[in-house]
């Protein structure tokens, strides 16, 4: 075991306890779980084999149950046997497992979507490649990772300006109205830190097919910890007027592909180098008829 996740265990073990209470116990930070989870079933189908990594105390599990659909397999895996044990203490049916990301304990090819909320920035970058293709060997041929982290530099309000100024004078008003302040974040190791996205993103594409990154919550996440109702509305609605900027950033990734957009790229690439081209634009034709078949057939029967 590696130094940084000696030290990981030991901080992750000490707030095992508590950390659902501290970190998803208060409204505005339920509203952007609840927005994640929105974002994670975006990319699931019904019968996936959903590995969430890093899961913490099963902080996120019960949005996954509601959001998910119909999984055939759900895996909850972190290196902190603190958090693990957190888990079976919640859900003593379901299957959680201790295991670094670096060494995922499950088979190759064994899962269409890998969730990984908020673990990376506990991860010294220099592993950050392995990490990722450690996710790719567990995933399916069309599997999909999607994540979220917290974004370093260039967030509204570190900038200078007046619109930071508005954003500030904000969560000041909040601080005095509510006496709600952030806690402070343990200063644990070097490898706990924020990212830039972009940079984030090229470290992901040597493994993956980014599909990009989206920045959330430029407003609320100043305020997070305030738990009033009104706060919590009124901090949603700006960053949502905002529609842009933001605290953390989501991002998904396919394996191999997309969507069916890119599946055809691919095939055609394919064709180029085998069939004459009369004979491709024939096939590409009749799989596009089919496809369209396909999904017209299937969006029936699902209703
Ligand atoms: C900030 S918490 C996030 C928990 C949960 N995913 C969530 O979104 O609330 C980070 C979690 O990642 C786990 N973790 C950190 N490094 C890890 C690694 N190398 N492999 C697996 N889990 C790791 C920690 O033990 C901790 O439970």
């Amino acid at each position: 075991m590696r130094d940084f996740e000696k030290d990981e265990i030991l901080y992750e073990d000490s707030i095992a306890e508590r950390y659902n209470r501290d970190y998803h116990g208060y409204l505005i930070m339920q509203a952007h779980d609840e927005d994640f989870a929105k974002f994670v079933s975006q990319h699931c189908h019904k019968g996936d084999r959903i590995l969430d990594l890093g899961c913490g105390p099963a902080s996120l599990w019960n949005l996954w149950k509601s959001f998910l659909p119909e999984p055939a397999q759900m895996v909850g895996v972190d290196l902190s046997e603190g958090m693990i044990k957190e888990c079976e203490k919640l859900f003593p049916e379901d299957d959680f497992r201790v295991g670094s990301a670096l060494k995922i304990p499950s088979d190759s090819g064994s899962f269409d979507l890998v969730i990984v909320s908020s673990i990376l920035h506990h991860i010294p970058d220099e592993f950050l490649p392995d990490v990722f293709k450690e996710i790719n060997r567990v995933l399916d041929e069309h599997g999909v990772v999607v994540g979220r982290e917290p974004v370093s530099k260039g967030r509204l309000g570190d900038e200078p300006g007046w619109f930071s100024g508005a954003i500030m004078s904000f969560r000041h008003l909040v601080y005095r109205l509510t006496h709600t302040r952030e806690y402070p974040e343990p200063a644990i190791g070097d490898y706990h830190h924020a990212y830039i996205p972009t940079e984030f993103l090229k470290l992901l594409s040597h493994s993956f097919s980014p599909k990009g990154v989206i920045l959330k919550h430029p407003v609320s996440s100043y305020v997070l910890r305030s738990n009033n109702t009104l706060v919590a509305k009124i901090a949603r609605l700006l960053d949502n007027s905002i529609g842009f900027g933001g605290h953390e950033f989501y991002y998904s990734a396919s394996k191999n592909y997309y969507d069916s957009g890119d599946v055809m790229d691919c095939i055609e690439k394919e064709l180029n180098t085998i069939l004459d081209p009369d004979k491709k634009i024939e096939f590409m034709a009749l799989l596009q008829k089919s496809a369209e078949l396909l999904e017209r057939e299937l969006n029936t029967e699902n209703g």
